[in-house]
């Protein structure tokens, strides 16, 4: 069996790591299963990772490799930046090449971003043969649903949704929201979250980042790794198009910061996207400092802000972290698990177990609302809610059902094979 994974943009790597993990402990086992039993003829899973190069800087790509123990990418389509269209198109016309050449049986595509309808909508058109065979699509993360169809992941959900042949869910609403579109029920498996895999899987690792020091946000005589070593702060990520692209969306947002900024200081890891429109809109954070060389004002507040941040550093802001403002979906997630008030500037999410279970709350971007859902954050007691299935298994149940969906179909193919022996966990391997 041969399983294509794709990533492309920074939120699609902690997706895909877990699959790749659970592949890798897939061969071990059956390695060990084949030498007990040799009768058994196990089947090994080769892997091809393909990176699109959607996302293609150190701190937006590179770092997330080393921090997550990924593979180097077998075969990288170094497509870059470029409007929707431009990078949508040149990710297609390079993936048809890469499926043709390699001809996997199944191809994995992670998340909403343009690499992951791209590399989909290739798949579902390709043909290998005169009986127009292709390969599996598989989506992971899908079902979710904003209802905002402005958002160009709202697009890439729907489409890469309905192109797919498997398809792993989240969160219960998004059964619902795939019932309600009308697919077959055979396709869907509510597997549970592969980011919420990596975040339990590195959650620990993550302590060994020196990035609270950096920032200078221990306590005297705190270390790094201590539990109740880091001074209160809050951490900020904003990257939408709706939300940095927009001048007037933009300070609003900014200005509902404005008073937890006077209280405590505010790490800002800032997107590619969000400097650059920052120099365009000539925005000088009053409060600001650059990381590193900052200095607390007389109250230790302040907006800090940095570069980009590798996955161990920011995981480890979070988990320390008094409150988090955010417009990443991920992050009303990861912050869902770890227990930590999340206040996310958007109008809505497609991610909505994260309020009725979580730490969410949906602000929108309105000044007085985003200084409204703070305070009401800073109040609230904190809690840990574990949505159905996010226990860090995610991604060995999808391989368990993508290798049972292989040999089913191997074994309708060919004739019934008297060697064919179930496996304990239900697989059957001939
Ligand atoms: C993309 C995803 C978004 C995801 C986000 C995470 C789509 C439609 N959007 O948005 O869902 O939440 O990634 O970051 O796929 N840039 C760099 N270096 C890089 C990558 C980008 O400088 O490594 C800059 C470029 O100027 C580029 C801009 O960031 O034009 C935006 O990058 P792009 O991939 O188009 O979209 P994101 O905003 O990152």
């Amino acid at each position: 069996m041969k399983i294509l994974t794709v990533v492309g943009a920074r939120p699609n790597f902690m997706k895909a790591a877990p699959i790749i993990a659970a592949i890798n402990a897939h061969n071990e086992r059956f390695v060990a299963d084949s030498a007990a039993r040799p009768e058994l003829q196990v089947e090994r899973i080769r892997h091809i990772l393909v990176h699109t190069g959607q996302h293609y800087d150190e701190f937006m790509s590179g770092s997330f490799f080393n921090d997550l123990n990924l593979p180097k990418p077998d075969i990288h389509l170094g497509v870059g930046s470029g409007s929707h269209a431009a990078q949508t198109s040149e990710i297609m016309k390079k993936f048809d090449e890469v499926l043709l050449g390699e001809k996997p049986d199944v191809v994995v595509v992670v998340g909403d971003v343009n690499s992951t309808l791209a590399c989909a909508l290739v798949t579902s058109k390709v043909s290998f043969d005169s009986d127009g065979s292709r390969p599996v699509i598989a989506h992971v993360e899908a079902g979710l649903r904003s209802f905002d169809r402005s958002m160009p992941e709202e697009v890439n959900r729907i489409l890469t949704d309905h192109v797919s042949d498997l398809l792993f869910v989240t969160e219960e609403n998004g059964l619902e929201n795939l019932r309600n579109e009308g697919v077959s029920p055979d396709k869907i498996h509510f597997v549970g979250n592969t980011m919420i895999d990596s975040l339990l899987h590195f959650k620990e690792k993550a302590e060994a980042s020196t990035i609270l020091e950096k920032l200078r946000l221990l306590l005297p005589g705190g270390k790094n790794g201590e539990a109740n070593s880091a001074t209160q702060y809050a951490l900020l990520t904003l990257h939408r198009a709706s939300n940095v692209d927009n001048r007037d969306v933009f300070l609003s947002i900014i200005a509902g910061l404005e008073e937890l900024a006077k209280d405590c200081p505010v790490v800002f890891p800032v997107h590619p996207r969000t400097q650059r429109r920052i120099k365009e809109f000539g925005v000088e954070f009053d409060l600001g400092k650059s990381a590193g060389n900052h200095k607390a004002n007389a109250q230790g507040s302040g907006i800090i802000v940095t570069d980009p941040l590798g996955y161990l550093d920011f995981l480890c802001l979070m988990k320390h972290a008094t409150l988090v403002v955010t417009d990443s979906g991920g992050i009303q997630e990861e912050t869902t698990i770890l227990g930590i008030p999340c206040v996310t500037v958007r109008e809505n999410t497609e991610r909505p177990v994260t309020v009725q279970s979580g730490t969410n709350i949906i602000a929108g971007t309105k000044t007085h609302a985003v200084k409204d859902a703070i305070r009401r954050q800073l109040s609230r007691k904190r809690e840990n809610g574990a949505p159905k299935n996010w226990d860090g298994q995610a991604g060995a149940r999808i391989i368990d059902i993508m290798v049972r969906r292989h040999y089913e179909k191997s074994s309708l193919q060919s004739s019934p094979n008297p060697h064919t022996v179930p496996l304990e966990d239900g697989c059957a391997c001939r």
